[in-house]
């Protein structure tokens, strides 16, 4: 399976039907890991070797060592994810290896589950189903389960307005939330058309009753949001992070959960994942999820057949339909 071969294209987790459909028309030869989870690292370092492209998971880190073990031939690393902080661009930049991602292909999936973070945690969906099955007895009453009014002039603060913060955006206008955002060098027109307003970090986290965060994962925004970030929020405000895990200080979190500084949170993602700090695990006011953002059906198989056509278009010598710049 890993014997040099200048063309071949190498797929670390087994792909869809469709995905596998469009494997099937490349020129040259393709090899596919048998999880649909990906590969443990040793595997994938021997699969690897030899490899003209690479399409990847986010789970797969793409470092040194994993250039080295697939040797000079390795012309592209396309990742099926948006982000790419798994992805060491600059030691790819270095050996001439493309590295790609799958932008606006998972926009809506994303910004759905965000936006049902957002409910689910204002209006405390999963803590009262949780109460209805515990059996215990219950009739109606004024202060059951009592939570965010959401549509009655709730502010959500957007912290990244790019594509899937954008795609939030249009959700909480149908919700007629008052919108504010961080700066954005690229939201422009559709920013004013949905009437978002501009604001400092700071600022918004003091004004905005849930803070929805959709930025990427960078040396800037690891621990955006620590202590001092949720102070900020107050009680009774709710966070939602479908972004990354590391863009939140887990710890802090858990604590300022614990003792009211902030009301909740919606978590897709988590700081170490797998793994989620245990303080989290035990708390009424904290929505966990597995990473399913972009689970969509026909959003996962847009993120593999745009994965595979980047690859594609690289070992045609084509540009790249979605190149990450280093
Ligand atoms: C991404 O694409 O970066 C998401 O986290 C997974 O879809």
């Amino acid at each position: 399976m890993s014997a040099p071969n200048q063309d071949r294209l190498h797929v670390s987790f087994r792909p869809s039907d469709r995905a596998r459909q469009a494997l099937e028309t490349l020129p040259g030869p393709v090899t596919c890991a048998a999880a649909p989870s990906g590969q443990d690292r040793s595997e994938l370092l021997s699969d690897v070797r030899g490899a003209a492209a690479l399409v990847c998971l986010l789970t797969d880190r793409v470092d040194a060592e994993l250039l080295d073990a697939a040797g000079p031939s390795l012309r592209v690393v396309a990742n099926m994810a948006v982000g790419y902080d798994n992805v060491d661009v600059a030691a790819c930049a270095a050996r001439g290896i493309t590295v790609t991602n799958t932008p606006g292909v998972l926009d809506e999936a994303t910004a759905d589950l965000a936006f049902a973070l957002l409910l689910a945690t204002s209006r405390r969906v999963v803590e009262a189903d949780a109460f209805v099955r515990s059996g215990e007895p219950w009739s109606w009453r004024p202060d059951l389960f009592v939570g965010l009014d959401v549509s009655s002039g709730a502010t959500l603060g957007i912290v990244g307005l790019g594509r899937i913060g954008l795609a939030m955006a249009r959700r909480a206008r149908a919700f007629d939330m008052r919108i504010v955002a961080t700066p954005s060098r690229s939201a422009g027109d559709e920013a004013a058309r949905l009437g978002i307003e501009t604001l400092p970090l700071a600022d918004l986290l003091v004004t905005s009753d849930v803070v929805s965060l959709h930025c990427p994962l960078t040396p800037d925004t690891r621990h955006l949001v620590g202590a001092e970030e949720l102070r900020l929020m107050g009680p009774g405000s709710v966070l939602v992070n479908t972004a990354r895990g590391p863009i939140v200080d887990e710890a802090a979190l858990a604590a300022a959960l614990a003792d009211g500084t902030i009301g909740a949170a919606g978590l897709d993602v988590f700081e170490n994942e797998p793994a989620v700090h245990p303080e989290l695990l035990a708390l009424p006011n904290v929505v966990l999820l597995p990473h399913i953002g972009s689970a969509g059906r026909a959003t996962r198989d847009r993120m593999a057949m745009l994965a595979i056509d980047n690859a594609r278009a690289v070992l045609a010598g084509e540009p790249a339909p979605t190149p990450v710049h280093p």
